[in-house]
């Protein structure tokens, strides 16, 4: 498959570092060169679902499809106001589309996981063109009073429409399970017949354990996709990695042996968005005219699960 059309959609308000420190025992000073973060868009009035049909519209056009042409709807999604139907089923709506649509609940690599499912739909001879629409809005997840969690995040939907081609080179999905470094648990309706103790905890997370778990999975994973092809580090135009930290990014940079401007990152003024963070950056990038054909590509990403993912395509 290859992709045709990019989209991107954020929430309008900017919360900077100092607005943080109105409310919170933090600083710019601390946060900015712990984690590249200077500001990130919050959903304040907007519904998320609003955002990831913005970007989907986005996309299409940019690819030069209407809704009608999709033939499958992949949504990546941690949270949003619905429990069900899924969020692809509300973009399938507002976009008039009656195609299959599915959620996938993958965290931060949810974009290359989609990649994966669509690769298939592809390889199967069951579609010509996929939607794949990331929606986050992890500012919903964390608690406002926990300095260590709710400063790294921002909300946003990414989308991109594939169609068939043979541009993905290799892609590879990894699991390493373990719940207690990264989870948010919620408590559902009572019924007369619990008995079970439930709790409800905004986003629990092991800054340092994810921070190891990013860096040295998404070299790993990098290495071991470009060998598997035969493509040196330097072939590589352009990485793509999860915009989660400053120092993740610079980390997995040091690693590989890569010049800095082949990272592009917008982390600076949107922090982590989730699964949203690559196909928003890809949109950015991509609205810039930084691509040209053939130009290689590398997306990596992780997060909860502990996933991870990479993928290797050319523009
Ligand atoms: O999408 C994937 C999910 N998440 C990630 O990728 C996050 C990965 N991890 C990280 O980015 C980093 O671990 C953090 C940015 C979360 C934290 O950076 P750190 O250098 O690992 O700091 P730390 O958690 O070890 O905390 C150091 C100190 C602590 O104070 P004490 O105990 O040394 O007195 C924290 O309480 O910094 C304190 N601290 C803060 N201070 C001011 C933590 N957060 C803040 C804050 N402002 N926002």
């Amino acid at each position: 498959m290859k992709i045709i059309g990019t989209g991107s959609a954020l929430p309008k308000k900017i919360v900077t570092n100092d607005d943080l420190a109105q409310f919170l025992d933090t600083s710019d000073e601390w946060i900015l060169p712990r984690t590249g973060i200077r500001s990130r868009h919050v959903i304040s009035d907007e519904r998320l679902e609003d955002l990831a049909e913005e970007a989907a519209r986005k996309a299409l056009s940019d690819a030069g499809l209407t809704p009608k042409d999709i033939d499958l709807i992949l949504c990546s999604n941690v949270v949003n106001e619905y429990m069900t139907p899924g969020l692809s089923c509300i973009i399938a709506a507002a976009l008039g589309l009656e195609c299959p649509a599915m959620d996938i609940n993958c965290a931060c690599p949810g974009f290359i996981y989609a990649m994966d499912i669509a690769e298939n739909y592809f390889l199967a001879g069951k579609v010509n063109n996929v939607l794949i629409v990331c929606a986050e809005e992890p500012t919903r997840m964390t608690s406002w009073t926990d300095r260590s969690t709710c400063v790294l995040f921002g909300d946003g939907a990414g989308a991109a429409v594939f169609t068939k081609g043979d541009n993905l080179k290799a892609i590879k999905l990894n699991a390493q399970p373990s719940i207690e470094h990264l989870y948010q648990t919620r408590t559902l309706l009572p019924t007369p017949f619990i008995t079970k103790h439930e709790t409800e905890q905004p986003l629990h997370m092991d800054g340092r354990e994810v921070f190891k778990f990013a860096v040295t999975t998404s070299i790993r994973d990098i290495e071991e996709i470009l060998s598997k092809t035969g493509t040196p580090i330097d072939g590589i135009d352009y990485f793509m990695i999860h915009q989660a930290n400053m120092r993740i990014i610079d980390g997995i940079r040091r690693g590989l042996g890569a010049p800095a401007e082949k990272f592009p990152s917008n982390i600076y003024d949107h922090g982590n968005s989730s699964s949203a963070s690559c196909p928003i950056l890809l949109d950015e990038c991509n609205r810039k005219g930084m691509f040209k054909p053939g130009d290689k590509i590398v997306f990596s990403a992780f997060g909860a699960g502990l996933l991870s993912a990479v993928a290797y395509l050319e523009w």
